[in-house]
């Protein structure tokens, strides 16, 4: 088995979904506090297979944890769990801090007395994989080059900054005790199951339900584009092959201005599905007040990680975009389950 935290939500739950496709692939364990953002809709096609547990519950939650490790005896932990929207944190940064640092120590302190207890070859292939993101760096000018993992950490948001807290537990539980840890940093992910509040799935279903598509101040900041399959290749590569205490940028080489990808996804709409009066569906563009705080470019340096464990996307921006644009227009149901309320009715209904 391995532990995968954090795996109803867009990462996770898509690398589960790749992840037990491969039938050499062992089982997992997947431990979820199904808040707003977690979405059992998501891993529909594993109802009946045996090789996916789901579990409800906290990652700070120090008794269960503990126990999911006596019972399943996993040789990995994979952290997605996370609050992870940058908005939200700017609202109310508790859950932020109570999840990202709180829930990830305890995380780290279940794992390393379950790890303490193995023996031999098992305690040796012991992997804690740490999902992070390039947001800990800080934000960079137009001229700057591309983060690396040797930049300081700069954290500028409450969400960044309480996973900045979490890589330093990371990082500090292997100097200190061994612990066999490995770091990725991340970009921007995109893809299917991605909730519809983040820019990308947010612009998709205002643009197809004639709302007005918000973009923050001018629109010219500067994100550094992944596709999520590609993300989670990355992790498997990593998880097999990483160097215990490193961490590893993964990114796409896509920097595109938030402006840009909003006018790409309406290019695309208004051939997949044009407005029934003909127009574009950039019309619906609105420029509103911007995000407090807003870091104004990320890019990643992921040469590391294509040098020493020969990993690098398969996506251009343009061919995942499309495939993106395609899947909200193919999953009308999974949308609605999560924008409606019904899916938070049938969680009461169902773990009450
Ligand atoms: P998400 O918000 O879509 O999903 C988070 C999942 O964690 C949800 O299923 C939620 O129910 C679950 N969760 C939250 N608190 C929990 C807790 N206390 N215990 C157990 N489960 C809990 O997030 P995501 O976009 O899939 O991001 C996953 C991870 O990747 C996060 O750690 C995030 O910081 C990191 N990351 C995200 C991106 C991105 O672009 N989305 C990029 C780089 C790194
Ligand atoms: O860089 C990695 C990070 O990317 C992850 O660590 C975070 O978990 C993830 O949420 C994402 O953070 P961002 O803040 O970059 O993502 P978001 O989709 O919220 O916003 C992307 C950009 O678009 C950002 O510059 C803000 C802008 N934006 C966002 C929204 C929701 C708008 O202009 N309008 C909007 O309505």
């Amino acid at each position: 088995m391995i532990l995968v935290t954090g795996g109803a939500g867009f990462i996770g739950g898509n690398f589960v979904l790749d992840w037990l496709k491969d039938p050499s692939n062992e089982g997992i364990v997947n431990l979820d506090k199904l808040t707003y953002a977690g979405n059992l809709a998501t891993l529909e096609s594993l109802k009946d297979d045996p090789r996916h547990i789901f579990v409800h519950g906290d990652i700070g939650d120090e008794v269960l944890v503990a126990k999911l490790l006596k019972e399943h005896q996993p040789r990995a932990i994979v952290n997605f769990a996370a609050e992870s929207h940058v908005d939200r944190s700017i609202h109310g940064p508790a859950d932020f801090v109570s999840t990202n640092i709180v829930g990830t120590f305890n995380l780290l302190e279940c794992a390393r007395e379950y790890w303490n207890g193995l023996d031999g070859a098992e305690k040796k292939a012991f992997r804690f994989h740490h999902v992070s993101t390039d947001e800990v760096y800080g934000s960079l000018s137009a001229t700057d080059p591309a983060f690396t993992e040797t930049n300081s950490y700069e954290p500028n948001s409450p969400y960044s900054a309480s996973k900045a807290a979490s890589d330093h537990l990371v990082r500090a539980w292997f100097h200190t005790y061994d612990f066999p840890v490995v770091t990725t940093n991340c970009s921007n992910n995109y893809g299917p199951y991605h909730f519809p509040e983040k820019l990308i799935p947010l612009v998709i279903l205002n643009a197809l339900n004639g709302k007005p598509l918000p973009i923050y101040g001018d629109g010219q900041q500067i994100r550094d584009w992944l596709y999520v399959g590609d993300h989670c290749s990355a992790i498997r590569e990593v998880l097999a092959k990483g160097k215990l205490g490193e961490t590893y940028n993964i990114g796409g080489w896509n920097e595109k201005a938030n402006i840009d990808v909003v006018k790409t996804i309406c290019t695309i709409l208004d051939e997949l599905q044009p407005r029934l009066d003909g127009r574009s569906y950039i019309e619906q563009i609105t420029y509103v007040k911007d995000r407090p705080g807003h870091d104004r470019r990320y890019a990643i340096d992921a040469s590391k990680v294509e040098r020493e464990l020969g990993w690098r996307p398969a996506e251009t921006f343009d061919t995942g975009i499309r495939k993106t644009v395609q899947w909200y227009l193919d999953n009308p149901d999974w949308v609605e389950g999560v924008v409606s309320g019904s899916y938070r009715d049938w969680l009461q209904k169902q773990y009450s």
